[in-house]
């Protein structure tokens, strides 16, 4: 739990390093490798210690030296289901092992997976793909089972939907599968656009092409790699919309201009002032409010070059302190705005709709699922006791802390903001936040 005292503008600087959902995939590579691959930029946070137990139970030797992570995969292993399942329900990555284990061992076992409480999240663009590659998918009650007893073959897929994590299943298990693979409407994020070099460094052969198709040329062997992770803008965009909501200045070292072009276009639609600094050492973008009222807009999330559906639930906080009616439509998940009830006790205006607002129709519109937002500002936030439900929203529910009247307290720190924000309490206590643990007796 942490007592923040909300009400005072967030002002300084904070440095942001390789991005979460980048240097997890780049981890699994790393067992695709004869020799040792060499990460930096790795981030202190909870993601990582779990793929580093899930590559050691595997047999990768991995060493963390400040901010770079060394993984030896030369003696690859099998590991015992017990072994794999003390990481059962922590996070997503486990299932992105499947095609790396195969290649290397020709048989993989995934326990259930964990990560956020934002839908149903289902994989069966993953086993359906793998299925295609040759794998051989059994379950049973502790877990899934995968062989390859005749090798893994290119394969010609189109995805339903432009899936990050499938994308990814699809690259890592192609790059060294026989022949060619296509693969059709793939998601093509700057997180996995950075995980090709990172397969492009080790020996694979990748075109990406127009109109969302990847090409795969398999290769026999790959060698180890040297990456430095691109910047997370999703922490980012976090602390931006936390300069924002709290009426302050923040000064993100590393955040990089390209891959965060369309919550920049947001954020100064918004009434939010930021400027880039390029230098490529020790540049960034410094985000403020300029101090006058902020502006309402109409927005949905979508896949990239869409607005990232991660840097909602920061933006509609925001919007809150916003003159007039948002809409915020939700078109990734089916299930992201429970984070917004806390908000709602805080003094938010946010009503939750199952139609498609203000925008295309999507996947979710006909199926009830509450994943449009109204938001009505401005409104005085005050402070409440609040819970986080996930990750992202956890952050979330700590700008709107700092942004409200009054002392919150708020619960599942250590649980979900961990995960994905490296150090947050030092970073929010450099930019003047009022924070402070309980004293435990
Ligand atoms: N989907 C399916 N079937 C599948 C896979 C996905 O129906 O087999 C659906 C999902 O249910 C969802 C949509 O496709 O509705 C998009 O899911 P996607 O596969 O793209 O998401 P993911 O790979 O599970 C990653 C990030 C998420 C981020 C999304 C979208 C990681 C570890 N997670 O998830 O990040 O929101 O892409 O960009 O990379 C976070 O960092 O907090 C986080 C949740």
């Amino acid at each position: 739990m942490l007592i923040i005292h909300g009400g005072t503008p967030l002002e300084g600087e904070v440095q942001v390093r390789g991005a979460k959902n980048l240097v997890s995939k780049a981890m699994v590579a790393a067992l695709l490798g004869t020799s040792p691959s060499v990460l930096r930029s790795v981030p202190a946070i909870r993601d990582v210690e779990v793929v580093t137990g899930l590559l050691r139970v595997h047999g990768v030797d991995v060493e963390l030296d400040g901010d770079t992570l060394y993984m030896d995969p030369t003696s690859v292993e099998s590991a015992g289901v017990e072994e794999i399942n003390v990481h059962a329900g922590t996070s997503r990555i486990p299932i992105l092992l499947c095609g790396p284990l195969l290649h290397r061992l020709g048989r993989a076992f995934i326990p259930d997976l964990g990560g956020c409480n934002i839908g149903g999240r289902p994989i069966d663009f993953h086993l359906d793909a793998l299925r295609e590659f040759g794998a051989v998918v059994e379950k049973d009650a502790a877990g899934t089972h995968l062989s390859a007893p005749n090798g893994l073959h290119g394969i010609r897929y189109e995805l339903e939907y432009p899936s990050v994590g499938a994308t990814e299943q699809v690259l890592l298990t192609a790059v060294m599968a026989k022949g060619t693979t296509e693969l059709r409407n793939a998601a093509i994020e700057p997180e996995i656009i950075d995980l090709i070099c990172v397969l492009q460094k080790m020996g694979a052969i990748i075109k990406v092409h127009t109109n969302r198709v990847i090409e795969i040329v398999g290769v026999d062997e790959l060698k180890g790699y040297r990456h430095r992770a691109l910047p997370d803008r999703i922490e980012a965009a976090s602390w931006a919309s936390a300069a924002l909501a709290t009426e302050g200045s923040v000064f993100v070292r590393g955040a990089l201009q390209a891959d965060m072009m369309t919550f920049l276009n947001v954020f100064r639609s918004i009434g939010g002032a930021y400027e880039v600094d390029d230098d490529p050492v020790d540049g960034g973008i410094r985000f403020w409010h300029p101090g006058t009222p902020l502006k309402p807009v109409a927005l949905e999330t979508d896949v990239h070059p869409g607005l990232m559906t991660d840097w909602q639930q920061p933006i509609v906080v925001a919007l809150t302190q916003a003159d007039g009616l948002s809409i915020m439509h939700e078109t990734v998940y089916e299930n992201r705005f429970g984070y917004t009830s806390e908000l709602r006790r805080m003094g938010a205006n946010i009503e939750l709709y199952s139609d498609c607002l203000g925008g295309t129709p999507c996947r979710w519109g006909r199926r009830n699922f509450l994943h449009s937002a109204v938001i009505a500002g401005p409104s005085k936030l005050h402070a409440a006791d609040l819970q986080i439900p996930d990750l992202r929203a956890g952050f979330s529910h700590l700008i709107a802390a700092m942004a409200a009247e009054g002392t919150s307290r708020v619960y599942g720190v250590d649980r979900y903001i961990t995960r994905g924000y490296e150090n947050f309490e030092e970073k929010l206590l450099g930019l003047g936040a009022k924070i402070e643990r309980p004293v435990t007796k």
